[in-house]
């Protein structure tokens, strides 16, 4: 549901449960919670069990102080009509994610500014203490899992490290600190064939996290494109793939080929669309396959190259990085 306006989302959500989709990937900060809500509030109990609906919302940047993640748990799932339904497993969500490991000022300001212009960071809190109360929120039965958002691998492999053991020779006893009593279930990240994340996808699979790929299109509506970006849309080999199949309209054939390359990875898939009939279209993939071959082809197209990199305009006009100045900025690592 992001990029998705307001007036717009609800119908769109509202389709797309009727077509068979069955899992809702939202965010506070998507601003469009409260008309997706109407729609669950219609559908619910009616169209659809909500134990067969999978609903996804983030943690906002703003929110990371430990005394705000669960009241911005309970804002989102007022919003989503969700506060009063417990899914099948006695749980009022299905996944919270922390959206982004950097924080914005406190506040309910989404986007706090500088005088300058540029993005008011505030006060960063170990990602531990965030973490800890997103585990509360699983104790208290808000949600059923939690996970994390555009965190790099060292910054994720805080919470793998669930139980570290020190031993104490002098003393011979064993002391236990725990990190973490809850791994991240989900990493939820960028993901196309010019930016295939390899290593990232190889470390959660070592590390038992799903990973969960956004843009898998490219993300063309993203608010910060340029026309001198690479686009998916012009590659020869993503072309002539779609042109060789028989499954699926012609030109529906190329969003096939870049959702099933994120299936076949065995990633949880979000391509986006507000369009019924692409929403329908998108759908129709389960009859389509791309061969091992064709799947190494395609993961050789990677270039490392971001979509989804936030800029904001600054007064005099100029862009420059939302995040890139953040201490805890996940981007300058490798993966
Ligand atoms: P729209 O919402 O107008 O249908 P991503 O999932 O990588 O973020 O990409 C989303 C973009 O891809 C949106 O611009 C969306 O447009 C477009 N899109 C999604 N499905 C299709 C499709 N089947 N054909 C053409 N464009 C599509």
């Amino acid at each position: 549901t992001w990029k998705s306006a307001k007036g717009e989302v609800g119908a769109a959500v509202d389709y797309a449960l009727d077509a068979g989709y069955l899992h809702v990937d939202c965010a506070m900060v998507y601003g469009n919670e409260k008309e997706i809500g109407e729609i669950f509030k219609k559908k619910i109990g009616t169209t659809i069990k909500r134990s067969d609906l999978f609903v996804t919302s983030k943690l906002w940047n703003t929110y990371h102080h430990p005394d705000d993640v669960a009241k911005a748990l309970k804002k989102t799932l007022a919003d989503l009509h969700l506060d009063y339904l417990l899914t099948f497993f006695l749980f009022f969500f299905d996944l919270y994610l922390i959206h982004w490991p950097l924080t914005f000022e406190r506040g309910d300001n989404f986007f706090p500014l500088n005088q300058d212009g540029s993005m008011r960071y505030g006060e960063a809190y170990p990602l531990e203490s965030t973490w800890k109360a997103m585990e509360q929120c699983v104790e208290t039965g808000l949600t059923r899992h939690i996970g994390l958002s555009n965190f790099n691998s060292k910054q994720v492999f805080f919470f793998h490290l669930s139980i570290q053991i020190l031993c104490c020779c002098k003393l011979k006893i064993a002391h236990i600190l725990k990190t973490a009593k809850i791994r991240p279930a989900v990493l939820q990240c960028e993901s196309h064939p010019y930016f295939t994340q390899e290593k990232l996808v190889h470390f959660c699979k070592d590390n038992g996290i799903v990973f969960t790929a956004y843009s898998p299109l490219g993300s063309r509506d993203r608010p910060w494109a340029k026309p001198t970006d690479p686009s998916l849309f012009d590659d020869p080999l993503l072309k002539d793939i779609a042109k060789s199949k028989s499954t699926g309209v012609a030109n529906v054939r190329f969003f096939f080929v870049l959702i099933r390359f994120q299936i076949q990875r065995g990633h949880i898939v979000l391509p986006k669309s507000t369009q019924k009939t692409r929403l329908k279209s998108n759908l129709e993939v389960w009859h389509f396959e791309l061969s091992d071959e064709e799947m190494r082809a395609i993961g050789s197209l990677n270039r490392n190259w971001r979509a989804c990199l936030p800029v904001i305009q600054l007064p005099d006009g100029t862009t420059t990085s939302r995040d890139a100045k953040h201490p805890f900025w996940p981007f300058a690592e490798e993966f």
